[in-house]
């Protein structure tokens, strides 16, 4: 049925079909139940009116029959919306593993974008066709949300944390990208698109059609950052070190002079580059400086993915 008004955005990830199906699974229990009491609401108020000589026998004190049936039958298609909504809910919380990584910056009120290349995008997104991508997402200053509605995902950006989304798109083209969170004056205008390229295409536009210069890559940026910063004179290797340091520390468990063990992810680098004193390592003094204010989030994000190229401590298949 084509009116000329969709009903709904394109199908244009792997994921959109099957929230989809589980959406009109929703509807059509819900369609089922408003015309099933809808009718016998009417059948009743005729049936029973006050001027039918309809049969009046007394209320029913107890039939197990019918108590079972109704406590029954609506557990029963409760828990398929529940496990099918958990299932789903697990498969888009969980990245594969072979997902492009491209790092999102919400700010009032833009989008700023960076690719592993290097290049960056404002209020634009090019992805390869039929590539999982992995989006890790921060904000600068206030609640944002990335919202495409083609590929049903919708996730928060937050200040101070880092959340992520992905998608793998199965059709090229230009879709919506919104901000779905009121988040000042021209929350309305936080908007862009998505442009899914073929793989081909995708190589060439990486190749030159970018307006901006390609950048350093992520993880270059960081590592220039790091020296510039001078990270390294106390995170390296060699004994004496007054830092730990930082190879094959992303995803391993470290043990904090509190006693606390944690996973050394994105929000504890986060956490260790912004406040080193609430995370500080079990046997270092405690006399690295904050970098608040010295470094912003597109800088935060380029510091852990170079602390990250360092090598991981193991396959986590979490965080970001
Ligand atoms: Cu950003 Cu609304």
């Amino acid at each position: 049925m084509d009116i000329g008004i969709p009903l709904f955005p394109e199908q244009a990830s792997d994921l959109a079909r099957d929230v989809d199906m589980l959406f009109f699974f929703l509807i059509a229990v819900s369609m089922f139940f408003v015309f099933l009491i809808g009718a016998l609401l009417i059948y009743f108020i005729v049936k029973f009116r006050r001027r039918s000589n309809a049969d009046r026998p007394d209320a029913t004190r107890s039939h197990a029959g019918l108590e079972i049936a109704w406590t029954v039958i609506p557990l029963i298609l409760t828990m398929i919306m529940f496990v099918w909504g958990a299932v789903l809910f697990f498969k888009q919380s969980r990245p594969p593993s072979d997902a492009m990584e491209i790092l999102v910056v919400g700010k009032q009120w833009m989008w700023k974008i960076q690719h592993p290349t290097g290049h960056t995008e404002i209020n634009e997104l090019h992805v390869p066709l039929g590539q999982p991508v992995k989006l890790n997402m921060t904000s600068e200053d206030v609640i944002h949300s990335f919202y495409v509605p083609a590929f049903r995902v919708k996730m928060d950006v937050l200040p101070g944390r880092y959340t992520t989304a992905w998608f793998t798109p199965n059709r090229t083209g230009r879709f919506h990208l919104f901000c779905a969170e009121y988040c000042g004056t021209e929350h309305s205008k936080m908007v862009g698109s998505v442009n899914v390229l073929t793989p081909v295409e995708y190589e060439r536009w990486l190749a030159g059609e970018v307006g901006d210069t390609p950048a350093d890559t992520p993880v270059e940026a960081g590592r220039r950052l790091f020296t510039q910063l001078g990270c390294a004179t106390c995170h390296h290797p060699d004994a004496g070190a007054l830092g730990p340091d930082l190879a094959g520390v992303f995803g391993s468990e470290v043990t904090l002079a509190d006693g606390r063990t944690v996973v050394a992810d994105e929000d504890y680098l986060r956490q260790s580059i912004l406040d080193p004193r609430a995370t500080l390592v079990d046997g270092y003094e405690p006399i690295m400086p904050t970098f608040r204010g010295l470094v912003n989030e597109q800088q935060l994000m380029q510091l852990i993915s170079y602390i990250k190229s360092l090598g991981d401590a193991g396959e986590t298949g979490e965080g970001m």
